[in-house]
C-alpha cells in the first residue's frame, strides 16, 4: 500500500512522512509532492491541501483529513467525487476540548478579564458573580467534541444547553435539535460555545441576527471554525454592548493577520487554534490505525459523511 502525505509546511510534510512510515512497515509512504507513479497511491493524508492536488491519484482507496474536521479537504475545488474522506478523531482531541471549553466559560463565568483588568490597575474590585446552577451555558452541536464539553459544564454545574440537527439524551444537559428550535435553545443562554462543523448551513452563523436573540451581555466562544463567525457583526456587537466578551480560537485567515482588529480588542480572548490541536504522536498512531483497517476491510469507523458535510 502506498500514502501519499501533505501539510502546508514542506517540514511538517516530511516529519508526518517518517512518523507514518515508522508506524506502517511493509508500506510506502511519500510526500505528495514526491510520489512517484500518481497512479500508485491508494490514500492521501491531507491537511488543507491544495486544490487539484489530490485529483492526480486516479486509483485512491480513501483520503485521511489530518483532523476533526473535513471541511479543509471539501474546500479542494477538484475534489475527486465519491472518494471516502475518514476523519482523525480520538479520546485526547476529546480531552483537550473539554478542559478548552471549561476553561473559558469558567473564565466567562467568573468574569475573568474584568478582575484582570482591576488587577491592573491596583483596584480591589470584588466581583460576585452566580453560581453555576444559576448560569445558562449553551453548546452548538453535540457530535465528538460538543457532547462531550456539555457533559464537562453540566458536570461543573451549570445550567448546560445543547443544539444540535439529530435529536439527542445527554445526562445533565437539555437537549435542542433543528432550526426550528434555535430560538429556544438561545433564549437565556448567557455563555454559547460553537462546536459546529463548517458546511453550508453553519457559515456565518455566529452573526448579528443570532447574537440579538442572546441575552445582553453574553459572552461567545468559537473554538470550531473562522468561517462559522461573521467578523465585523461581532466586533459590532461587542462595541455596542449586546456581547460582553469572546474567546476566538479560529479565523477566517490563519495565522490571524497582525494587524486583525481582535488582537488588540480589550473583550476578545485570542488563542491560535490550539483548543484541541491534534498531538502528533497520538494522531499518527489513529492514522496508522485508521488506515490499516481500511486497507484490511475496505472501511472504519471514522469515515465522514462528505454529502453532508461532516
Ligand atoms: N479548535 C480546534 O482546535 C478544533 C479541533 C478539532 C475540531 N475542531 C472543530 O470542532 C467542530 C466540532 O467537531 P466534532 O468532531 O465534534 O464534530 P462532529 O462530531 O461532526 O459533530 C458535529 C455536531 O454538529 C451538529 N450539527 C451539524 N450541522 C448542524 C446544523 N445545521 N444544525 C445543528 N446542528 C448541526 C451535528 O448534529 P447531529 O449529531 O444531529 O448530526 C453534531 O452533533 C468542527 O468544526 C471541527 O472542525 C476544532
Amino acid at each position: 500500500m502506498k500514502a501519499a502525505v501533505y501539510l502546508p509546511a514542506d517540514d511538517k510534510t516530511q516529519w508526518w512522512v517518517e512518523m507514518l512510515q515508522s508506524l506502517l512497515p511493509g508500506w510506502e509512504v511519500t510526500s505528495m509532492d514526491h510520489p512517484g507513479d500518481p497512479a500508485t497511491v491508494d490514500f492521501a493524508v491531507v491537511w488543507r491541501p491544495r486544490t487539484g492536488d489530490i485529483a492526480r491519484f486516479e486509483n485512491l482507496k480513501a483520503i485521511v483529513s489530518i483532523g476533526a474536521g473535513i471541511d479543509h479537504v471539501l474546500a479542494d475545488m477538484e475534489l475527486p467525487a465519491g472518494v471516502p474522506i475518514i476523519r482523525t478523531v480520538g479520546s485526547d482531541l476529546t480531552q483537550r476540548m473539554r478542559e478548552y471549553v471549561a476553561l473559558h466559560v469558567l473564565r466567562h463565568h467568573r468574569d475573568m478579564p474584568r478582575q484582570l483588568r482591576a488587577q491592573a490597575e491596583a483596584d480591589w474590585h470584588a466581583i460576585v458573580v452566580p453560581v453555576a446552577p444559576n448560569r445558562t451555558v449553551g453548546v452548538m452541536g453535540l457530535g465528538n467534541l460538543g457532547a462531550a464539553s456539555a457533559q464537562t459544564l453540566a458536570g461543573l454545574g451549570f445550567a448546560t444547553r445543547g443544539w444540535s440537527k439529530s435529536p439527542k439524551t445527554l445526562h445533565g444537559v437539555t437537549c435542542f435539535a433543528g432550526i426550528d428550535c434555535l430560538d429556544q435553545f438561545l433564549d437565556g443562554c448567557e455563555i454559547l460555545v460553537n462546536l459546529l462543523p463548517l458546511t453550508d448551513e453553519t457559515r456565518g452563523i455566529l452573526s448579528a441576527d443570532l447574537f440579538a436573540r442572546l441575552p445582553r451581555e453574553a459572552c461567545v466562544i468559537n473554538c470550531a471554525r473562522g468561517p462559522h463567525l461573521v467578523d465585523e457583526d461581532l466586533l459590532a456587537a461587542l462595541n455596542d454592548g449586546q456581547l460582553k466578551q469572546a474567546t476566538l480560537d479560529v479565523f477566517h485567515q490563519e495565522p490571524l493577520p497582525a494587524d486583525h482588529p481582535f488582537w488588540n480588542h480589550p473583550d476578545i480572548t485570542v488563542t491560535p487554534h490550539v483548543a484541541s490541536q491534534i498531538d502528533a504522536g497520538t494522531g499518527g498512531r489513529i492514522i496508522a490505525a485508521n488506515l490499516l483497517e481500511y486497507a484490511r476491510t475496505g472501511t472504519c469507523s471514522d469515515v465522514a459523511d462528505a454529502a453532508r458535510g461532516y
